[in-house]
């Protein structure tokens, strides 16, 4: 290949190369539950140390212990699922069949169809959004983001936390939506928990681990698209 060319393709490569998001060890990022927790969600969950005042990502209990929760902190446990992502517009019982989020079976806003194993939840949001992005999580690990999704997408609590709720939410303006939730207490313990199975996997490490943040950047590099990976590849292997 002449050498004009091959300078050629380093230049167009290097667009890619600096697409390309830093990955660092989670507790590199994160120097403890509590930033895992609030930063990787962007606000969504707050770290909680009275547990009694505190939601848990999931539960044993054969009553969701999460209606507890609300009622104590003045709330009322939802009959309609506020938040509308891949949501049901009611919350109620799924199928027998209703095992990846099992502990939601009898009252959940989430359909078998879009919970049904990990693998089919780590699609639901789009590539930008896949927790693997940095290389596969342990299984200890990823059972959290998991638990997560499941959370998030059966427990109607969640929906008490809807950042633009239904008195606020403007359909024309862009910046609203029915998905997001913001400072949803969480309990302390969970979050420990996360980030002590999560710590040596590796995170997207943009504002020190921020998911919403990552998820952009992603999105704007895998947009570059197939072109500048085939070239980045052709170069590497002329200079390697
Ligand atoms: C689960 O059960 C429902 C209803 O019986 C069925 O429609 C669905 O195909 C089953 N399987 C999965 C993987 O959701």
């Amino acid at each position: 290949m002449a050498p004009m060319m091959l300078v050629l393709l380093a230049a167009v490569a290097g667009v890619a190369v600096a697409a390309d998001v830093p990955c660092r060890p989670m507790q590199e990022l994160y120097p403890s539950g509590k930033e895992l927790c609030e930063r990787m969600w962007d606000g969504a969950f707050v770290y909680e140390t009275d547990l009694s005042r505190a939601y848990t990502m999931w539960f044993f209990e054969r009553d969701n212990p999460n209606d507890k929760v609300s009622h104590k902190l003045g709330k009322t446990p939802p009959n309609k699922c506020y938040l509308q992502y891949l949501h049901k517009t009611v919350p109620g019982p799924e199928p027998d069949n209703f095992t990846e989020c099992h502990p939601w079976k009898n009252r959940a806003c989430c359909r078998q169809q879009t919970v049904s194993s990990p693998e089919k939840i780590i699609q639901n949001y789009g590539p930008e959004w896949r927790w693997d992005r940095c290389g596969t999580l342990s299984a200890a690990c990823e059972r959290f983001f998991v638990q997560e999704a499941c959370f998030y997408e059966c427990d109607p609590n969640a929906g008490l936390y809807r950042m633009y709720s239904d008195k606020d939410f403007d359909a024309s303006n862009p910046r609203h939506n029915k998905w997001q939730i913001e400072g949803m207490p969480i309990r302390a313990d969970y979050c420990d928990s996360w980030w002590a199975a999560c710590r040596n996997d590796l995170f997207c490490a943009l504002e020190q681990g921020n998911h919403y943040v990552c998820a952009a950047e992603y999105e704007k590099a895998d947009g570059q698209g197939y072109f500048y990976t085939l070239v980045k590849s052709i170069v590497s292997w002329f200079t390697q």
